[in-house]
């Protein structure tokens, strides 16, 4: 089968879904869903999300210049969903969702603690685009749920339950496939 040639989207790509907290300075904290978020520079780690003008969290993002990106469990898409269909403009989503602020250690936004992880990050730069304002964070603190962690203290990467977003739909991650630099080795197996 050939391939055929349809108009330019940003929906190509598979992206990571998360959910960005704030902090409000009228109800403590709200939160957003975003699909725009991806990994910026490894050091200092950046990573850079993509909010509309329009949305109650750029605002709050701006002023308060600083965010955390909380990562979801494929099986919390509905909390996801929930964060990105309702603006807190009009209602508290922490109340709505059932979700619960744990203080920062670095940073004013609050983390999801029912998030298995939570990225603090300070706004050190803002880009203007045509619809999206591109915010660069830096990573000043990262909390992961203990069964992601290995014994070294990094990331684990055997397993990785989380959501991806892909042209308005949520998926799992699926299976894993290999360790960065399999394809050198031919006994690195995928499991
Ligand atoms: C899966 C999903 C991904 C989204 N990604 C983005 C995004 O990357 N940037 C953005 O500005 N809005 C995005 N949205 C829309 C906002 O999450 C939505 O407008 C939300 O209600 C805004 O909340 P707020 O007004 O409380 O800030 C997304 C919505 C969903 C459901």
């Amino acid at each position: 089968m050939g391939k055929v040639q349809i108009a330019p989207t940003t929906m190509g790509l598979p992206m990571s879904c998360v959910v960005v907290s704030s902090y409000d300075v009228k109800r403590g904290a709200n939160m957003i869903a975003l699909a725009y978020c991806a990994m910026v520079n490894f050091k200092p780690p950046m990573v850079a999300v993509s909010i509309r003008p329009s949305r109650y969290s750029y605002p709050l993002v701006k002023e308060a210049k600083d965010f955390v990106v909380n990562v979801p469990l494929a099986e919390q898409a509905r909390l996801v969903d929930l964060a990105g269909i309702v603006s807190g403009r009009s209602v508290d989503k922490f109340d709505l969702a059932k979700l619960s602020k744990e203080a920062a250690a670095r940073v004013k936004a609050p983390l999801i603690a029912e998030f298995p992880i939570n990225m603090e990050c300070k706004v050190l730069d803002t880009v203007e685009l045509p619809t999206h304002n591109l915010i660069i964070g830096e990573v000043v603190a990262l909390h992961a749920e203990e069964s992601l962690v290995d014994e070294k203290g990094n990331l684990s990467s055997e397993s990785a339950p989380f959501l991806m977003y892909f042209n308005g739909a949520y998926f799992a991650i699926g299976e894993k496939v290999g360790n960065r630099g399999f394809s050198k080795n031919p006994n690195d197996k995928a499991s």
